[in-house]
């Protein structure tokens, strides 16, 4: 070893202990007579001390190394005189003897510190400089750790890790896929797998009845802050076990992860239908730090002349408690908010509910003092508080009202990341109808099973069915999602028929799975956690990014590695590609 000790590691009862230590140079300062150097490497920093009166030429000789030099020093470990509170190693130093300079190094592009002076840009194309930061290593180490954890916590249980395939067949339900050209095969494609979904079905065909996998997948989806093209799920699958089996034993894995990581007892984890969901959140994976639950108010507001209110299939609001003294710029704030295209919605109505307890609207011509009044009550609004209300289609005025109830959210303080609220939504509709191409999707995958009392609802009222499927929201994230899956095959066929496959092209798309479900499936079930999110979620994080060691940026690229890149003309040719020319 090139080293005794690592720069994080000693303490005072070393002093009088000789020690080598290797690492890089992260800063130096020159005091005339005396010389510091601070040595890092993953364990922490040492402060490392030069005299000019007991060795000059050593002295000077570390006055001439560069920030990032890789250095092996050794000397004897000693007292600091003037004590640094704020590093684990800071009662004492090294008085350094002997120095190798194991290596030079440029000067970075950047400072390799928590509050650093490169941009993000920059940071990715050297994202190798940007790990050696203290804030990142510790995002990286919290990855680590979590993956320890989980796989203690599923061997305890009896889930074995078995891996599955990356280059498997494209299917056309879920995201787009990521294809690769088989050579050997010419003109044949594989797709990576979006998730291992099908395998896992294979392996509780297969008899292992407990398995796990965390796995890398891959989406080609437009990115955003908690999404990457290649991402790792926590993958589980149970079989002979029903929903409630699945929700414990993940609700004991995530309670024994917050125990484990944050010191903290979570209680047991409330659940929420979808439809509660949607209609008091505006959203499936609904942000219950906070309450601010949506009112529906069409019968109240409806019929007074509002035309916008009148003509809308909802009308909908929030209360912002203490808000009635908004000023009109701070609500003119919001209602550029809400209409901004992210959130698309025409406009805001504001009701002030007054200290005093007046009114004051922007639709006081349309409702009389009484009719505020009942609306008000229909809040449980108390004086001084601010009731927001929008109209319009029903789903897209929710999903406006969810935008602007998070905004409002932020705005109060009342998002903090390390106040966890856990809860299950459960009872996900099966079916999804999709305008553009005029078919129903399945909302889960084809797979999911559906609550045997809307069964006859199926070829009826499709839209109305139920699935036995759940998603894990935390804090206004989905960090997991699954299922308990179909393994009879007259209710698998009739899922394809309500999805318009022919009988031949579900076999075409799905005939290994369905064959496979010919010899014995076992009632089966899962669900995968995003491992990114996951880890994001601990650390009070919203983007993902920041827990991948090499991650993309919102193209989609490496820019560090400078991916994608052009193939030569021999590699297109040996895969049988012809490349289209770019549309100047
Ligand atoms: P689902 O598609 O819901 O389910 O994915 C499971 C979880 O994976 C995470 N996730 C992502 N994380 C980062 N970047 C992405 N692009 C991305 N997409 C998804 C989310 C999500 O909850 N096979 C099923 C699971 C099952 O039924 O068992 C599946 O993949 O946190």
């Amino acid at each position: 070893m090139l080293r005794t000790h690592t720069c994080g590691e000693l303490r005072l009862d070393a002093c009088g202990q000789r020690v080598v230590l290797a690492g890089w140079l992260q800063r130096s300062r020159d005091l005339g007579g005396m010389t510091f150097i601070d040595l890092r490497d993953r364990y922490g920093l040492t402060q490392l001390v030069f005299n000019m009166e007991t060795n000059a030429e050593l002295c000077n000789m570390a006055r001439t190394l560069g920030r990032e030099y890789v250095l092996q020093v050794e000397g004897v470990v000693s007292e600091r005189s003037n004590k640094n509170k704020n590093i684990p190693t800071g009662d004492i130093e090294i008085l350094v003897e002997k120095i190798v300079v194991l290596n030079k190094a440029k000067t970075p592009p950047f400072t390799i510190e928590d509050n650093t002076d490169g941009g993000e840009e920059l940071r990715m194309k050297y994202r190798y400089l940007d790990l050696r930061r203290n804030c990142v290593r510790k995002n990286i180490e919290l990855r680590h750790r979590l993956s320890i954890l989980i796989r203690n916590y599923m061997n305890d249980k009896q889930f074995m890790e078995i891996e599955t395939p990356f280059l498997i067949r494209s299917t056309p339900e879920g995201a787009r896929d990521f294809v690769v050209p088989s050579r050997v095969n010419p003109n044949e494609f594989y797709a990576l797998p979006q998730s291992p979904q099908t395998f896992k079905q294979l392996l509780m065909v297969a008899g292992y009845d407990r398995y796990f996998q965390i796995v890398r997948c891959f989406r080609d989806e437009d990115l955003r802050a908690d999404r990457q093209p290649e991402f790792t799920q926590v993958d589980c699958e149970m079989s002979f076990v029903e929903q409630e089996d699945i929700l414990q034993m993940f609700e004991g894995l995530m309670k024994y992860l917050f125990k484990q990581v944050k010191g903290i007892e979570i209680g047991d984890f409330p659940r929420m239908t979808y439809a509660d969901a949607m209609r008091y959140y505006g959203s499936d994976k609904p942000d219950t730090r906070f309450e601010m639950k949506f009112v529906e108010l069409n019968e109240l507001m409806q019929g007074c002349g509002f035309s916008v209110f009148d003509n809308a299939e909802l009308v909908v609001g929030i209360c912002a408690e203490g808000c009635a003294k908004y000023t009109r710029k701070q609500l003119d704030e919001l209602t550029d908010f809400v209409k901004r295209p992210q959130v698309g919605a025409s406009g805001l109505v504001y009701i002030k509910y007054n200290e005093d307890g007046s009114f004051k609207s922007s639709v006081d011509k349309f409702y009389s003092v009484e009719q505020l009044q009942k609306v008000a009550e229909q809040f449980g609004a108390k004086p001084g508080d601010l009731m927001l209300v929008m109209a319009g289609k029903r789903e897209k005025t929710q999903t406006a009202l969810c935008s602007l109830r998070l905004e409002m959210g932020s705005r109060l303080g009342l998002r903090d990341p390390f106040n966890y609220k856990p809860l299950w939504v459960v009872d996900f509709p099966l079916l999804e109808w999709d305008e553009e191409t005029q078919r129903y999707y399945a909302k889960h995958h084809p797979f999911t099973s559906l609550k045997a009392e809307d069964y006859p609802l199926l070829f009826t009222k499709p839209g109305e069915v139920r699935a036995n499927a759940y998603d894990l929201v935390v804090n206004g994230t989905e960090i997991g999602g699954g299922s308990i899956r179909i393994y009879d095959r007259q209710m698998q066929n009739d899922m394809f028929k309500a999805l318009g496959f022919s009988e031949e092209e579900a076999q075409k798309q799905f005939g290994f799975l369905l064959n496979a479900f010919e010899y014995g499936a076992p009632p089966h079930g899962g669900i995968a956690f995003g491992f990114d999110r996951m880890c994001s979620m601990f650390a009070g994080v919203e983007t993902i990014r920041d827990f991948i060691a090499f991650p993309k940026n919102n193209k989609a690229r490496d820019l560090m590695i400078e991916s994608p890149s052009e193939i030569s003309q021999s590699q297109l040719e040996e895969l049988n590609i012809a490349l289209i020319p770019k549309q100047m």
